[in-house]
């Protein structure tokens, strides 16, 4: 395997001759990180996307944010280090599903989150993120009715903010969040009596209830740098210590090992490797490819999101 450092210059020679712009979600690997031109959640990496005016998008993250970056650039070419980084969220709702509950209920405005299939966002009527859920539940008027797909934990966190009651919530989990237990994080209180907790929203209600924060992946970690505290509990996966150690680093952050792997980390983020993406820049491939006729209802919704906010 070649030297890490060798690596990065080859990818760094092949973003100049493909006129490529990195895009990295807080959640990759460090040695990714350091060679993006853009970190961050997934509202903000999908602005970047949305503004770039080069040739090429090598997105690092998993599938459905290239998917957004692609809908959002058509005419450019997006590739990705590895096809195969999926999604919980994603695979807990189908377009069918979607389609079914449609046709039962018509009157529903279809919130989806941004973490689903180009399918499902193209039945949809606006997309949120962790970052705006609240606002773009609150931009439906108050008497029609929402669907909010497909987290379970981020529908309950916005039925909460929001007070809305004429609101169903799919059933879908992320298996890095929902499995953050409450107990694992009392004992980390205990351990850690100065720290505050900072959360993300996928985690389940009794975990947020014990949160002194609770935000996406950049809102998280702008509250930790910015704060007068020196420690903290973090409640996401470990990958956005890169970022929190750069801005903070004379702080603690602790993160809590949940119960699907033992781990804070994602399965899905962490198959993106250097070698991957040094390949997917060399060869152009694995490429996102929509149906310009899905591309075009998928536009629809997330443009109403981007100006919400
Ligand atoms: P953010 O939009 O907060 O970065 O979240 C994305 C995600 O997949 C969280 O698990
Ligand atoms: Fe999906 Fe959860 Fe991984 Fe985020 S952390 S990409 S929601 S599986």
């Amino acid at each position: 395997m070649a030297a890490v450092a060798s690596i990065a210059e080859e990818i760094l020679d092949l973003k100049r001759e493909r006129r490529a712009i990195i895009l990295a979600h807080h959640y990759q690997e460090s040695e990714i990180q350091e060679l993006a031109d853009a970190i961050g959640d997934s509202l903000e990496l999908s602005r970047r996307a949305r503004d770039f005016e080069g040739g090429v998008i090598a997105f690092c993250g998993v599938y459905f944010m290239a998917e957004t970056a692609k809908v959002l650039n058509p005419s450019r070419i997006v590739v990705v280090p590895d096809k195969d980084a999926g999604c919980s969220l994603v695979d807990a709702c189908s377009a069918d599903q979607v389609r079914a509950f449609k046709r039962l209920h018509p009157e529903y405005a279809i919130v989806s989150y941004i973490n689903t299939s180009v399918d499902v966002k193209a039945e949809s009527d606006v997309l949120c993120t962790s970052r705006n859920a609240v606002d773009v539940v609150n931009s439906i008027p108050a008497d029609q009715p929402v669907l909010f797909l497909p987290d379970i934990n981020l529908g309950n966190y916005v039925r909460k903010m929001s007070g809305r009651r004429n609101m169903r919530i799919w059933q879908g989990a992320c298996i890095v969040h929902s499995t953050f237990p409450a107990r694992r994080l009392s004992a980390a209180k205990s351990e850690y009596p100065e720290a505050l907790v900072a959360a993300h929203p996928e985690c389940p209600a009794e975990v947020l209830r014990m949160a002194d924060f609770v935000g996406s992946t950049s809102a998280i970690i702008k509250w930790c740098a910015d704060s007068p505290a020196d420690e903290f509990i973090v409640m996401t996966e470990s990958g956005v210590s890169h970022s929190l150690n750069r801005l903070a680093p004379h702080k603690k952050f602790h993160f809590v090992a949940n119960e699907n792997c033992n781990c804070s980390e994602c399965p899905y983020m962490k198959r993106n490797t250097l070698e991957k993406l040094a390949a997917c820049l060399r060869d152009l491939e694995p490429r996102v490819e929509i149906a310009p006729e899905i591309a075009e209802r998928a536009l629809r919704p997330l443009e109403r999101m981007l100006a919400i906010k």
